[in-house]
């Protein structure tokens, strides 16, 4: 049994969601998860757990900087043992760019980072126009106008494959 700290980044709660049914799935093969806000790190001894994940969700291009500075603070014991890392974001609901390889936030991540995960992957996060301020609503319609999304002001679309994501949790349990 692996003791696995999952530390998440979330604007609006969806990489929380996420993570959550990544505790799931592992806590069904008998390990051990706690989860921690990136924001609460300093109260985390990371040195307790035999597997390390981090997830962060995309906000206007780019992963929230409390994100670099956690590896960059943990770099020595992220990697010292088994670690992961996946990325939210909606580009990653169309085909071509849903993959590690093809995702360019995950990319711009790699160039950013020289921390090397065991284990990389990315989800197609969720779009809720009416939970967002007034102005991030219009950005974020204009953007999926302009790349082929929905656009209706109600619109609450959840992009992610639940399946990926249990399968990203097998892949964490066996790292
Ligand atoms: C204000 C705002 C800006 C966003 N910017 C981007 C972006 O630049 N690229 C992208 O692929 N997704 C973008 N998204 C989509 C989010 O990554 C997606 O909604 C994700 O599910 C958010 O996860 P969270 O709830 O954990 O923060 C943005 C969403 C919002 C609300």
């Amino acid at each position: 049994m692996a003791n696995i700290l999952i530390v998440y980044s979330t604007t609006d709660g969806h990489t929380l969601s996420i993570c959550r049914r990544l505790q799931r799935v592992i806590e069904q093969q008998a390990h051990r998860v706690e989860l921690a806000s990136v924001d609460d790190e300093p109260d985390t001894d990371l040195q307790r757990f035999d597997k390390i994940v981090i997830g962060a969700s995309i906000r206007y291009g780019k992963h929230r900087p409390q994100v670099y500075d956690f590896i960059k603070r943990n770099g020595k014991v992220l990697e010292s043992r088994p670690s992961a890392f996946f990325s939210v974001n909606v580009v990653a609901r169309k085909p071509e760019k849903n993959r590690p390889e093809t995702n360019p936030y995950i990319k711009q991540f790699r160039k950013k980072s020289s921390w090397q995960p065991r284990e990389l992957a990315v989800f197609a996060g969720k779009i809720d126009y009416q939970r967002y301020r007034l102005r991030d609503r219009w950005i974020i319609r204009l953007i999926m106008w302009m790349t082929h999304g929905p656009t209706h002001p109600k619109t609450v679309a959840e992009f992610t494959n639940w399946e990926d994501v249990e399968a990203f949790g097998r892949r964490v349990c066996a790292m």
